[in-house]
Order: structure tokens, then sequence, then C-alpha cells
């Protein structure tokens, strides 16, 4: 968006503002289908679980990851006027509780549903079958994911080496397991954690099919890198060397599905925040402006992301530090930006490609708000 275009949005609405733009939104999702044209894209709503989001995916075609039920409301609510069949085929083919811990109160609130739900372990796979009996399974496999922003092996998976008895036990329960998943790590800019997590869940599918149990679903969960800098490798990249692993790995009967979260919304939003403190602290400026990491910049803590600060004004540029609204010394988005030398009190910043896991992880913390949200394109 032109840079005076936001100026007028943020004149008119008043800042801080998150625009989430849902022309990209479809952009985003129409790039990923064209580039794995044979891949169920199931988005994963944790990214953003803004309503409006949902509803525009929904309307492209879209399947969702769901990580809560109240996660699993939000979508449900699009389609609950629909006729019974039709809503239970829309929930048992789009909508996967890849959330490998579910607490069995959501189990039971969903059973009903038949629902599509990961697992990695034996004590998860007891409480399936007591609250969930009508589950269909999939198993998460711990994989490498190394490089990537976000790790994920460390608190999730199970070890490839008690896959074949943790499938055999679901059967043994009288539960179906339907597929394998695994997830590389969000922002995975490095392939080749993609190629040996294939590597490794091609051994466990063609093992299990082999010894008869009727696997069919492959599900290779989220990573999908996004363009936070010029120098990461190209999606369609990926989408090459994950098209080819396909081929090689599994038959033409096989499903793959994905959950991609980042890739569709991290570059729908912008975010203008005003500069409201300005103070000189060991020999450095640092511009106070009223959002934070206990806010839209929450990211920087939990999805250990770097944001990027651009200004409104030309200058000559200096080195100097933006830290958020809190009375919290922690609150420090970064200590190291380029931005003139001449911005003062009531002057606005953009951030740009700010739409996952920011708004989504945002507290009250201090009492405040937080960023108004603005759709636009929707
Ligand atoms: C199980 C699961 N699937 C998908 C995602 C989305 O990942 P990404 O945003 O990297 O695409 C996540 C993110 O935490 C996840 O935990």
């Amino acid at each position: 968006m032109e840079t005076n275009k936001l100026l007028n949005l943020v004149k008119k609405h008043g800042s801080p503002l998150f625009i989430i733009d849902h022309d990209i939104i479809r952009e985003n999702y129409q790039r990923f289908k064209k580039a794995l044209p044979g891949v169920q894209a199931y988005y994963a709503v944790k990214a953003n679980s803004e309503l409006e989001i949902i509803k525009t995916l929904f309307d492209e075609g879209s399947s969702f990851d769901v990580a809560s039920y109240n996660e699993f409301m939000d979508v449900y609510n699009l389609i609950d006027r629909w006729r019974e069949k039709k809503k239970e085929f829309f929930i048992w083919d789009k909508i996967v509780f890849s959330n490998t811990i579910k607490d069995r109160e959501t189990l039971r609130r969903i059973n009903k549903y038949e629902p599509l739900v990961t697992y990695d372990n034996m004590d998860e796979l007891i409480k399936i079958k007591e609250n969930c009996k009508k589950a269909g399974l999939i198993l998460r496999l711990k994989v490498p994911d190394t490089g990537s922003q976000v790790e994920m092996a460390s608190k999730f998976g199970a070890e490839p080496g008690d896959a074949l008895s943790l499938i055999k036990k679901s059967f043994d329960f009288g539960l179906k397991v339907e597929g394998l998943s695994f997830h590389v790590g969000s922002q995975c800019t490095n392939f080749e954690n993609y190629v040996s997590a294939l590597d490794i869940t091609s051994e466990i599918f063609n093992e299990a099919r082999k010894r008869g149990y009727e696997l069919d679903i492959i599900d290779v969960g989220g990573g999908f890198p996004v363009p936070y800098d010029f120098n990461g490798p190209r999606f369609e990249k990926l989408a090459d060397i994950l098209n080819k692993e396909f081929k090689r790995h599994f038959s033409e009967d096989t499903e793959i599905i994905a959950e991609p979260g980042r890739f569709f919304v991290a570059t729908s939003s912008i975010l203008v925040s005003e500069i409201i403190g300005k103070a000189r602290r060991d020999r450095k400026i640092f511009y106070h402006i009223n959002d934070g990491v206990y806010h839209t910049f929450s990211g920087v803590v939990y999805d250990h992301w770097i944001p990027n600060f651009y200004s409104f004004k030309r200058g000559k540029k200096e080195i100097c530090a933006v830290v958020g609204q809190t009375c919290d010394s922690f609150d420090k988005i970064s200590l190291a930006e380029h931005l003139p030398k001449n911005l003062g009190i009531g002057d606005y910043l953009y951030t740009k490609n700010i739409g996952a896991y920011s708004t989504a992880s945002s507290t009250k913390f201090n009492g405040f708000e937080g960023a108004k949200i603005l759709h636009v394109n929707n």
C-alpha cells in the first residue's frame, strides 16, 4: 500500500492501526494452490484468527487447522446453517485438530463431528479412546527443524522409532489412524528439513501399509517461508522440491495436506504506530511508540520475529532504538533501527509483513488495548 494511503487511513482511524489487506490473503492462497496443486491447504487459524480472515479463506475454498474448540467454533459458525449432511461432510473433509494435546472436555465436545485429530503419544491415545472414539487419527512425528525461526521438535512429535507401535495400538483400541503428520518449524528456510521429514514419514507410511494398516493421508504441516528479507529462498523453489518428493515417495492414492499459517497472512498486514516519546539514553535516541511487545509486536517474543520500521519522513539516518509503551523495561522492540534523525513526537512509523503471530498473541498489559484492526478489500 502506498505511503500516502497509509497516512490517510491513520489520520481517519487513529493509531496504532493494523491494516489487513484481503486481496493479499487471496493472492497468497492462490499462489500456494498454484505451486502445490495436489495439496489440500488447511489454514492454521492460530496465525491470525480474525473472523474476517477465516471468512475470506473460507470463500476461497480453504480448509482449516484449528488448535482449540474456540477456533473450531469460529469456523463452524460459517456453516452452522447448512444442512446437517453437508455440515458433517465439511467438518470431516476440511477441518483438522492439529494440537497434539487436547483436554478431555474438548475431545468430548467434538466427538460427534467425527473429527480428524492429531496425537503423538500413548497417554493422548488413551484419552482419545475414552473421550473421542469417533475421531480419525493422524500420528505426528518428530522431524528435524534445523534453522527454522520457531522450533517445534523439542515439544511435539513421536519418535519415529515408536511410530509403528503407536499405530498398532490405535487399531487395537478400535481407533483408525488415517495418516501421518509433521511440522518442520515455522518460517523454515532450510528446505532440507522437509526432505528429511518426508524421508522419515514415507518409510513409516509405506511400512504401515505393508503391515495392512490403511493409512492414506500425509500432512506436511506448516513452516512455508515468507519473504521477510530479500535474501530468503522462494516458496516456489520449496514447492518444486516438495512436488518431486511427493512423487518419489507416495503412490497416487495418497492424500497430501498442509497447514500453512504464516504464509497466508504475514504479508497481508501493515502496522502504523506513532512516536509518543523521544529520549536520549546512553548516547542513543529511544523512540517510544504507542505499541510494543505486549501488543502487536508480541511476535518479537513468541515468534522470534525481527520487525522492520519505516518512516514516512526522509532525512539523514542514525541508529536508534524503538521501544514499547508499557512501563516494563522488557518492552523493547528493536535496539538497532536506522531511522531519520529528524523524527519527533507525533510522527508515524510503519511496519510491513506483520500479519502473522502478532495481534493473535497481543495482551492488554498496562491497560493498553492494542491496535485498531482495519480490514480492506474484504
Ligand atoms: C500444528 C501446527 N500446524 C501449523 C502451524 C502453522 O505453521 P506456519 O505458520 O509456520 O505455517 C503451526 C504453528 O505453530 C502448528 O503448530
